[in-house]
């Protein structure tokens, strides 16, 4: 089948790559021509772990293509993905501008029989009202099916490989079947894309795999996605108020999560406390469900709670900081880690970001050091934080540094020659990442979240 992927982000470039090694065609369609280039180029047009290899072996087969011309990509297509970005507005509600200018794009284009897919995390409820506005720019017959991404930057072949569920919604089953079929196709590609990716995924755990496909109504597969993500945040949001509990009353929160987590009906996952979630999910995701769950005269004041615990987190670190420096004000404050996660270069909404911003608002001199986000999140950071090339370079001479992101090569970092370069003691694991005696043996003082 050809298939078309209108918008080139970490969702659309992934689909779009993974695709061009299942027998069928891709083109990747996005308007901006700087991403479209760097995928004509055999690259990604951002970091994720093997993305590149899968990219480029497309574009060398001829099985992936990419294009800004909505002429080119739309018209032979039997199946067309939308990937474009949903950010929120200023009120936290979904901006959905791109996914109704892509579809006014696409729809006098459409070939009969099309099966439009919606892949962007939208409310519930925008199908329905898309259709509508499809059927104003088009004559052609089509098909409308959700089918809501749940893939992670930093592993997202993995996740796509290795998938917990697919979800198909449409008014017409038979489209969400084709949909769910083209992913029992990649699934049966699963080694070859793995190979090709290089990524080192364990080969039982792909051989094993057993992944659900799950035919819904629209209406439930639009919120089926956004629920999750809210979920997620929710977890995140109550370990962190745990945590605070736990600094008060000299509790561990991993030894406390890690005892809850044992319980099946609760689980581990997503239980751990540090400087909270970020990104270009959540956050939108969350205040987006408040949104829409507000014009259907629903007050989801969980979740509000949730995104007001969250937004806390940098601010109580850096009181944490302050409490024992006395006051910020000149000392110097080395941030590793700028990413909102680790295995991404993606900066957006980082909790690591807005830590930094507001050690430097207090008097610190900031300086902060990324393996892959420094260009991203330099957009977002004020310009009297010092960017710099490794970490040692931030750690020379720091007061205090808070480890802001989860990065293996932290995590594996030499804290002997941190603690020798450093000019005081303070050593702040925004992630709970360390553990605490290896800190403390090189003479360093541990401060984590929850964890006094
Ligand atoms: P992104 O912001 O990285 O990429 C979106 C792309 O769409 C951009 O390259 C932009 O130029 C392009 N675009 C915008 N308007 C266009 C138009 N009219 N025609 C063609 N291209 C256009 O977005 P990302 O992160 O890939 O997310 C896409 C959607 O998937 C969002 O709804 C997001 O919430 C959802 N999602 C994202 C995940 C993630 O981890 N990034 C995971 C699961 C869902």
């Amino acid at each position: 089948m050809k298939i078309t992927v209108i918008g080139s982000g970490y969702v659309g470039t992934t689909t779009a790559a993974i695709l061009a090694h299942t027998a069928h065609t891709a083109i990747a369609l996005d308007i901006n021509a700087e991403r479209v280039k760097a995928i004509q180029a055999g690259k990604a047009p951002f970091f994720e772990a093997g993305l590149d290899n899968l990219v480029a072996a497309g574009i060398k087969a001829g099985t992936l293509t990419a294009t800004t011309s909505y002429q080119t990509a739309i018209p032979e297509a039997d199946i067309i993905f939308s990937c474009v970005g949903t950010p929120d507005n200023p009120d936290g509600s979904s901006n959905l501008d791109y996914i109704y200018a892509s579809a006014q794009s696409a729809a006098p284009l459409f070939k009969k029989g099309v099966i439009f897919v919606q892949k962007s995390t939208v409310p519930p409820g925008t199908g329905e009202e898309l259709i509508r506005f499809l059927l104003q720019h088009t004559t052609r017959e089509f098909d409308y099916v959700s089918n809501p991404e749940f893939l992670r930057e930093g592993t997202a072949i993995e996740d796509t490989l290795l998938f917990d569920r697919i979800v198909a919604g449409s008014h017409n089953l038979k489209a969400a079947e084709v949909i769910l079929k083209l992913y029992e196709d990649i699934f049966k590609h699963r080694h070859t894309i793995a190979k090709i990716s290089a990524l080192d995924i364990d080969g039982s755990k792909l051989k094993l795999h057993q992944g659900q496909y799950l035919p819904t109504s629209l209406n439930s597969a639009e919120l089926i996605k956004v629920t999750a993500n809210a979920f997620l945040a929710l977890k995140i949001s109550f370990a962190n108020s745990i945590a605070k509990l736990a600094d008060q009353a000299n509790a561990d929160i991993l030894e406390v999560m890690n005892g809850i987590g044992t319980d099946q009906r609760i689980g581990r996952a997503f239980l751990n406390a540090g400087r909270g979630y970020g990104g270009g999910c959540f956050p939108k995701d969350v205040s987006g469900l408040i949104s829409s769950a507000s014009n259907h005269g629903i007050d989801l004041s969980i979740m509000k709670a949730a995104d007001e615990l969250n937004s806390s987190m940098p601010g109580y670190i850096a009181n944490k900081a302050k409490e024992i420096l006395g006051s910020l004000e000149g000392k110097k404050c080395a941030v590793l880690g700028l990413a909102f996660k680790s295995g991404t270069s993606d900066a957006r909404k980082s909790p690591a970001v807005k830590l930094a911003n507001i050690l430097a608002h207090d008097g610190a001199i900031v300086c902060a050091y990324d393996p892959r986000a420094m260009e991203e999140a330099s957009h977002d950071l004020r310009k009297d934080i010092k960017l710099c090339k490794s970490d040692l370079e931030v750690v020379k001479n720091a007061d205090a540094v808070f480890v802001a992101t989860d990065w293996s090569e932290f995590k594996q970092a030499d804290l002997e020659r941190y603690a020798k370069n450093m000019a005081g003691k303070l050593f702040i694991d925004c992630m709970n990442m360390f553990d605490v005696k290896d800190v403390t043996n090189h003479g360093l003082r541990y401060v984590g979240v929850g964890r006094n």
